[in-house]
């Protein structure tokens, strides 16, 4: 048998923990409140498919011919104007890359930014799969506090003062992966602040923010950028579907050059077809009545959530209750393996994700993120009562 000498990057086998969880959670016996998709009812199928074939009509050719990296322009200009709509994120088309999912976004600013040994500061807990991205890369993390605004500014500064090295802050401020916890606006200002002030980066991840269902909007840290300190990225994955894998990035020419270039190393460009595809869709159809429908569903079903976690529950039990977005976040007292716990939840037939995976450093015992938006009513009803009970017996 070859022993094949991998590259460091690549992770030691057995440590894809939450590969093992979906996997078990899969079983059509279980309801499982684990994964992170859309609601599929949701996707607009059929003006898709019309839109599919205007993009062959209108730009057959150049849809099928290899494109520009930074994508296909008129996207790239639909992309600025709904930046500028939503977020208030002004740009021109030199400061806009399409990228392959906003995943892209991640590989491409770890591979631009972080050398082995560079600081990363993150949320505790955070995004998996930036840690995983950035871990590639040789980042050292430091995890900052959160409370239910999300990152704490003061431990914010104090940990930028204390690791000189940092090159990088990753932020999900709008309904948080995995915790649902949006940062309010004068925090968002001071952290654009300080990363002029200490001279790092912020890399402001959005994929969630207009999945809201309650509450006011809440500006971008992107709108707080006087110098260029803060790179922003969304994506099509949440409002419209994520199977195109279209995302993008909106920062300094100069960052979008370089990663430019990079992008080329990795893919060339971003599918022609599925941008041509979008283009199509967005000029001939309402995305943000579309977002509507999709954020009153989700509200409805977090709704449902909440009211099972309240019903069934063990006492003392902290729940975060979102505005918007996928995912809640449960931390059950007297709890010191979250793992064990899942285990005892499967044999009741439903399922989480344990949070440790989340935690850069140490994890939280009895942390746990439930997905609301890919659960229909009954399911999300019987599932908070199969999960109560599990819980009941797991903390006598
Ligand atoms: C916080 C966060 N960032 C980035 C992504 C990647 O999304 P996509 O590549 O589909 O745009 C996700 C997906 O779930 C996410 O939760």
């Amino acid at each position: 048998m070859t022993e094949f000498k991998f590259s460091k990057r690549v992770p030691a086998d057995g440590t894809d923990a939450v590969g093992a969880i979906l996997k078990a959670a899969a079983d059509p016996q279980i309801i499982s409140f684990a994964g992170g998709l859309p609601a599929p009812e949701l996707f607009p199928v059929k003006e898709m498919q019309a839109a599919v074939d205007l993009a062959f009509e209108e730009h057959g050719q150049e849809a099928m011919q290899y494109g520009a990296a930074k994508g296909v322009t008129a996207l790239r200009e639909q992309i600025l104007e709904h930046v500028k709509q939503k977020e208030n994120v002004t740009g021109e088309l030199e400061n806009v890359l399409v990228t392959t999912g906003s995943e892209q976004v991640l590989d491409l600013v770890g591979k631009a930014f972080v050398n082995p040994g560079d600081t990363v500061l993150v949320e505790q807990p955070t995004y998996l799969c930036a840690l995983d991205v950035f871990k590639s890369y040789g980042a050292d993390f430091v995890s900052v506090e959160m409370d239910d605004d999300g990152m704490k500014m003061d431990a914010l500064e104090a940990a930028l003062k204390a690791n000189p090295s940092t090159k990088l802050i990753y932020t999900v401020p709008n309904f948080q992966n995995p915790t649902g916890r949006t940062m309010p606006a004068d925090r968002r200002q001071k952290l654009a602040e300080l990363a002029a002030k200490y001279d790092v980066l912020v890399l402001e991840d959005n994929p969630y923010g207009e999945i809201r269902f309650a509450g006011q909007h809440v500006p971008a840290v992107k709108s707080f950028d006087k110098d260029g300190h803060v790179l922003y990225m969304s994506t099509f994955s949440k409002t419209l579907a994520p199977g195109f894998r279209l995302g993008w990035l909106v920062a300094d020419a100069k960052v979008v050059d370089k990663l430019t270039v990079l992008k080329q190393s990795a893919d060339l460009h971003t599918d022609n077809l599925a941008q041509y595809a979008v283009v199509e869709f967005l000029a001939h159809n309402d995305l943000d009545a579309h977002v509507k429908e999709i954020s009153a569903l989700y509200g409805k079903r977090k709704e449902l959530m909440v009211e099972g976690i309240k019903e069934y529950f063990p006492a003392g039990v902290k729940y975060t209750d979102p505005e918007g977005g996928m995912f809640l976040w449960v931390e059950v007292p007297g709890v010191d393996d979250t793992v064990e716990l899942f285990k005892q939840c499967l044999e009741h037939n439903v399922a989480f994700v344990p949070g440790d995976p989340f935690f850069a450093g140490k994890p939280q015992p009895g942390a746990f993120r439930l997905n609301y938006s890919n659960a229909e009513e009954d399911k999300i009803k019987a599932g908070m009562k199969q999960l109560g009970e599990a819980l009941q017996e797991a903390v006598k």
